[in-house]
C-alpha cells in the first residue's frame, strides 16, 4: 500500500483542506493511477489514520483533511524548504553589547509573554540579549522589514500603553530565539534584541564584545520569496 502522503496530496489539491469535497473511489483512482478498490482502500486508510474525515453519501464519499493531515502536508513542505533553501540562509554578523537593563521588565508583561508564548511556541527568559551589528549586517538588517514578520500586538494595562512590534524566529548559535523589532523604539537600527528560551549568555558562555552568528529560520525566508 503506498504511502499516506500522495494521495493526501491530492486531496489538498482538489480542494479538501478548506472545505470538503465529494469523490468517488473510481473518480480518485483518475488521480492517484491504482485500480478503484486500492483507491478505496487508501482513502479507508487515511480515514483509519485520522488524516482525513470522510463522510459516505450516495455514489462518493464528502472528504475533508484533518487538522492531522494538515499537520502531515506541513511536515512534508518543511522538508522540501530544507532541502531546497539551505543555500539560501539569511545571516547577521554582531557583538553582544550590554542593555538599559529594560528587557527583564518588558518580556515579563503578561500582555507580551503570553503572546510570545502562543506565537513563538517558547517561554522567553525574561530579558533581552542586545547584539550590535556588523557594518556587513546593517543592511541585512534593512531587509528584516521585508520580510514576513510574526506580529506582536500592543495593549494597556489601564494605565499605560505597551506598543507592538515584530518578531522573527531565528537560531543564535543553534540555540532557538527570535529577533524583536519594536515599531516605536529609540534604539539605533544597528541594534538587535534576542529573546530565547534560555539565558543565552550563560548557556553559550557569552561576554560584552563577543562575536555571534544569528541565522534566520526558514519560514522567514520562505516568506520573503513569496513576497518578492
Ligand atoms: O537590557 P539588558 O540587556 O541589560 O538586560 P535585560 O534585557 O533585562 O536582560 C538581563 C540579562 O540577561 C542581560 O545581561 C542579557 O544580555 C541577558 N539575556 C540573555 O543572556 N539571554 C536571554 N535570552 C535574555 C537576556
Amino acid at each position: 500500500m503506498p504511502c499516506s502522503i500522495e494521495p493526501l496530496k491530492k486531496l489538498a489539491l482538489l480542494g479538501a483542506i478548506d472545505d470538503c469535497i465529494k469523490i468517488s473511489s473510481s473518480e480518485f483512482t483518475n488521480h492517484i493511477s491504482t485500480s478503484s478498490k486500492t483507491a478505496a482502500r487508501i482513502l479507508k486508510k487515511l480515514d483509519d489514520e485520522n488524516l482525513i474525515k470522510r463522510k459516505i453519501v450516495s455514489n462518493g464519499q464528502l472528504i475533508t483533511i484533518t487538522e492531522q493531515g494538515l499537520k502531515k502536508l506541513r511536515d512534508e513542505y518543511a522538508d522540501y524548504q530544507r532541502i531546497f533553501e539551505k543555500e539560501d540562509n539569511i545571516e547577521l554578523y554582531g557583538y553582544v553589547v550590554n542593555g538599559l537593563g529594560e528587557g527583564k521588565y518588558y518580556i515579563s508583561l503578561g500582555g507580551y509573554k503570553k503572546q510570545f508564548e502562543d506565537k513563538l511556541h517558547f517561554i522567553p527568559y525574561p530579558g533581552t540579549l542586545n547584539v550590535c551589528l556588523t557594518n556587513y549586517s546593517k543592511h541585512t538588517r534593512e531587509k528584516l522589514e521585508e520580510l514576513h514578520a510574526i506580529q506582536i500586538e500592543g495593549f494597556t494595562d489601564g494605565e499605560r500603553t505597551f506598543g507592538s512590534g515584530k518578531c522573527y524566529k531565528a537560531r543564535i548559535e543553534d540555540i532557538e530565539s527570535a529577533i524583536i523589532l519594536p515599531s516605536r523604539s529609540h534604539y539605533p537600527s544597528d541594534l538587535l534584541e534576542i529573546i530565547a528560551p534560555v539565558n543565552l549568555r550563560k548557556k553559550l558562555n557569552l561576554k560584552d564584545g563577543d562575536e555571534v552568528e544569528i541565522i534566520l529560520e526558514e519560514q522567514s525566508q520562505l516568506s520573503r520569496r513569496v513576497i518578492k
